[in-house]
């Protein structure tokens, strides 16, 4: 492809992309293909000879976009808010066409400084102090195994160098609440801490981990002769948004050697807020915290921040020093390869700079606040409407719902709910993703999307109680 070529297949495009946002609305939210049918309508070898942009966008409109969740959509109520802001989207867009990878400060100098730079603005942007420093990974996920990585080497004296967890006589152990994201579990698992030694605590009557029930597991890994490694809090659970008490929690373990690390990937957002900043009060005295630009805050996925208090210690466990990667720059300069596993790294840092720049703060603020704002009023329809329940409390942007008309037991209750949750997916206005509080199903409406405004929600309040009311 020449430059011009591209050129013009690249403004069709961006047109394309925009006449898409521009009409979101008119497309089912939830993608309503049965499995396999995509797969089935494209060829099944590679083409031999070209084809041009037309032949690709006649084919995404007429096979890919019926198979397409919008999660940009207004009426996207489902997951998590993945705000993928225009402004973000050509940051990337510049990130893919400059086609550049950060392997060392060296590989691309801007790369690793403008990363530094927008990093530092997110620190400020949510209230952290000077003692932060920060890092894009590409998800949560990955963030987490990182901090418990870290977690692992600092009780074991850096055991990495010598026998690893083989090495270890007493075994290590992680504590998170059993609403804590399926992701926590993984990284333990993944880090090597084995099943056996990840405690899945319970929680409080508003799905918090309960600090009490922290202390009495510590307590009792200690007089069982293991060694409490790792905690992790969640500010903002995946089901219900349940804010775990960070002061609390690292209050009970000062002292005692263990790694705290905040998993705030979704609710992170929020404390660009300063109203919102209680809800992780404490923070500062965690290692590790992990917020997703990438989801309600509004950078395109994928942008995981990952800030410590101590990078030396992080740089010690990830760092690799190859002879073909060094530079005379090395002891000036971050090697953002040394704060996680991947060596090759895309230039993320312009899609949050981009979006930082071209919104401002000031614009981010009102948008989380109107969601805010909306989550609200739905909880208080629900709250003064006979037969509903709100069965979670609404600290954010997510309200969690039940529809309980008399005379079910518990199973009926169940059926009820996903019956018509499946109503409302089906109906294309809109979509909400089910989940499992307390043993019963309930409703998630999980408010975000850039694009939703006071009248999607009050349209949603009216399908919902259509679908389950009757
Ligand atoms: C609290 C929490 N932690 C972690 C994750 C995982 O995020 P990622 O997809 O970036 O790994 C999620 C995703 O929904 C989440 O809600």
């Amino acid at each position: 492809m020449t430059p011009d070529e591209f050129r013009s297949a690249g403004h069709r495009l961006i047109d394309w992309i925009a006449d898409y946002r521009e009409t979101i609305g008119r497309h089912p939210v939830m993608a309503r293909t049965e499995p396999g049918s995509i797969r089935e309508q494209l060829p099944a070898a590679p083409p031999e000879s070209p084809e041009d942009l037309e032949a690709l966008i006649g084919d995404l409109e007429r096979i890919l976009l019926p198979g397409i969740t919008h999660w940009q959509h207004p009426g996207f109520f489902g997951y998590f808010p993945a705000v993928a802001s225009p402004s973000s989207v050509l940051g990337d867009l510049l990130s893919t066409g400059l086609g550049v990878i950060g392997l060392s400060w060296q590989a691309s100098p801007a790369l690793t400084e403008l990363e530094e730079v927008v990093l530092d603005w997110m620190r400020q942007a949510v209230g952290l102090s000077e003692q932060w420093r920060g890092v894009i990974q590409d998800s949560a996920s990955t963030s987490t195994l990182v901090a418990l990585i870290c977690a692992r080497e600092r009780s074991s004296a850096f055991g990495l160098s010598r026998g690893g967890l083989q090495g270890v006589s007493s075994p290590l152990v992680v504590y998170a609440s059993e609403q804590a994201h399926s992701s926590v579990e993984k990284a333990a698992l993944l880090a090597g801490f084995g099943k056996e030694h990840v405690r899945s605590l319970p929680v409080d009557s508003e799905f918090a981990l309960d600090p009490e029930a922290l202390c009495r597991a510590i307590r009792a890994d200690r007089a069982a002769g293991k060694t409490p490694c790792a905690v992790v809090a969640t500010t903002g659970t995946t089901a219900s948004t349940a804010i775990d008490p960070v002061g609390r929690i690292a209050e009970e373990i000062a002292g005692q050697g263990l790694w705290l690390h905040v998993d705030a990937a979704m609710a992170g957002s929020a404390m660009i807020l300063p109203e919102c900043r209680h809800l992780w009060e404490g923070v500062e005295r965690a290692d590790s915290v992990v917020l997703n630009a990438h989801k309600w805050l509004g950078a395109a996925f994928d942008c995981s921040l990952y800030y410590v208090r101590d990078p030396q210690h992080l740089v010690r466990v990830m760092s690799t020093n190859p002879s073909y990667l060094r530079s005379a720059a090395d002891d000036r300069t971050v090697n953002y390869r040394d704060w996680g596993i991947p060596l090759g790294r895309r230039f993320r840092a312009l899609k949050l700079w981009a979006l930082l720049r071209m919104e401002g703060l000031e614009r981010l603020r009102s948008r989380l606040r109107r969601d805010l704002e909306l989550a609200r009023w739905l909880a208080d329809q629900a709250r003064s409407t006979p037969g509903w329940r709100v069965v979670a409390p609404v600290p954010l942007q997510t309200v969690c719902l039940r529809h309980e008309p008399p005379g079910l037991d518990a199973e009926e209750l169940d059926r009820h709910t996903l019956a018509w949750v499946d109503r409302v997916n089906r109906s294309g206005e809109a979509l909400l993703t089910p989940a499992i509080l307390e043993g019963r199903w309930m409703a998630r409406v999980s408010i975000g999307a850039e694009a939703t405004d006071r009248g999607r929600v009050e349209s949603l309040w009216e399908r919902l109680r259509r679908e389950a009311e009757g």
